[in-house]
Order: C-alpha cells, then structure tokens, then sequence
C-alpha cells in the first residue's frame, strides 16, 4: 500500500500487520518519526501532488493530509498521483476530516504526560473565514512542558482545503470509475483492499460519527478495462 502524507506514521503503524506499506511524506521532521515508529515500511520524502515513482500498488490511502490539499488544482494532482500509481482493479481511499456539505466551526482540547516529564495541552479552533473559497483555518494554541517544568506556549496556524465531496468523485468520474465508497461494499474485493476499508471504517467509528465514512470517504477503483500501465 502506498501512504500520501503519512505523516507520523501512526496509520502506518496499524496497517503495517496487514500491508506491505510505503510512506510518503512533505516533511523530513515527519518521516523521521515514523521511521522510528515503523522502522520496516519504506519512507520516501516527496510532495504528493507531483510523486512519480514509476511503480504501482495494490491500495492507496490518503488520509488527513488531503486536508492540505487547498486548492481545487492541488486536489485534482493529489488524485492524478493516486490513480498513477494504482494497479489496474486497485483501490484508493480518500478520508478528509470535513467535507464542504457539513463543515461547522468547532473546538476540541486535549494532551498526553509522558513518563519524563515531558506533557502537551493543545486547544483547537477550527473556523472558515471566507465560506465563499476552498479555504478552512485551524488554529493551535499548545502548552508544551519539557522534564524541568518549564512550559512554552506556541500558536500554529493551518490553512485547509474544504471541498464539496463530488468533486474527488468528479475525479474518479473522469477516469470513468465508481463513485463513493460504501461500507459494506467490499465483500469481494481483494483481501488486502477489504483490510483497508474496515481499517478506514474503524478510524471514523472512532470519530464517534459511525455514519461519516460513507459521506467522506471517496474510493477510486481503477478499472479492469483500463490497460495502461504506470507511467
Ligand atoms: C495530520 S498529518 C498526517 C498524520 C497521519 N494521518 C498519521 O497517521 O500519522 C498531515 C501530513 O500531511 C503532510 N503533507 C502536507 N502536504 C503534503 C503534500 N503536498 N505532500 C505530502 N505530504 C503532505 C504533512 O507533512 C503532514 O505530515
């Protein structure tokens, strides 16, 4: 399975049991920690949006990171890497966090202690500034303790993309695949492709909304009839 934006690895970490796994991230910080969390899953630092390895997988996965994705181009080049690099009666799934038909401003606090001391406090507001573009903001506000009890406050501000659903399926349209992903469609799929989809299933239960992945998620299988190969 080929990851986009896989960030710290923590999906990684859960889907590595059932997948070969190859994680692509922006950010060498990123990848360097989940390199230490999923020592075993190939890490390839690049921009999804322009990724071209020149080989294909079974699955792909983009999770949040298609959050990042805040311009209608952006999102078309994010879904052109996933389709370039599935195999033909592959699969890949899209999981935003919102979606444009029922985005709402919200706020969600939270933190961990470790062990040493160290401890993080976050407050999260989520707002949309200008409901007129593809734009959402989140906004940070966290408390950062380090072992000598020192805490430092730092404000981290990302801007997101907020997109009506059709439009990834727009994407899917194009390439003349399906449209949404349902659960419970996947019965005869591949058993790697059923794996992924109760994965992705199980990660929204545990955003407490049962229902969201069948309003959210967007599967793209690239069809038998399609014979052309990578790129
Ligand atoms: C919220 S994190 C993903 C966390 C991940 N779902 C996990 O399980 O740990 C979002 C990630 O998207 C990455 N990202 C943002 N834009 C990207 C791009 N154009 N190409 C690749 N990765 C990108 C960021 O570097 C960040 O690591």
């Amino acid at each position: 399975m080929l990851e986009l934006g896989s960030g710290g690895g923590n999906n990684a970490f859960h889907l590595k049991s059932e997948f070969e796994m190859t994680l692509v991230d922006l950010s060498a910080d990123m990848l360097a920690i989940s390199r230490q969390l999923n020592p075993e899953c190939e890490h390839i630092q690049a921009d999804m949006r322009t990724l071209r390895l020149g080989r294909i997988f079974d699955a792909i996965f983009v999770h949040d990171a298609i959050d990042y994705m805040t311009s209608e181009d952006d999102l078309r080049q994010a879904v052109d890497t996933a389709y370039q690099h599935c195999r033909v009666g592959g699969v890949a799934v899209f999981v935003p966090d919102d979606i444009a038909e029922n985005f709402e401003p919200a706020t969600e606090h939270g933190g961990h202690d470790a062990p040493d001391g160290r401890g993080a406090r976050y407050l999260e507001w989520s707002t949309d500034p200008d409901p007129s573009d593809t734009r959402t903001r989140t906004d940070f506000a966290f408390l950062l303790r380090t072992p000598d009890g020192s805490v430092t406050v730092v404000h981290d501000r990302h801007e997101l993309g907020l997109f009506p659903r059709a439009l990834v399926a727009q994407g899917a349209d194009r390439r003349r695949v399906p449209g949404p992903f349902r659960r419970g469609s996947h019965q005869r799929r591949p058993t790697s492709t059923r794996a992924l989809c109760r994965y992705a299933g199980v990660m929204e239960y545990h955003h407490d909304q049962p229902d969201k992945l069948e309003t959210y998620g967007v599967r793209l299988q690239r069809p038998e009839s399609q014979l052309a190969g990578p790129p």
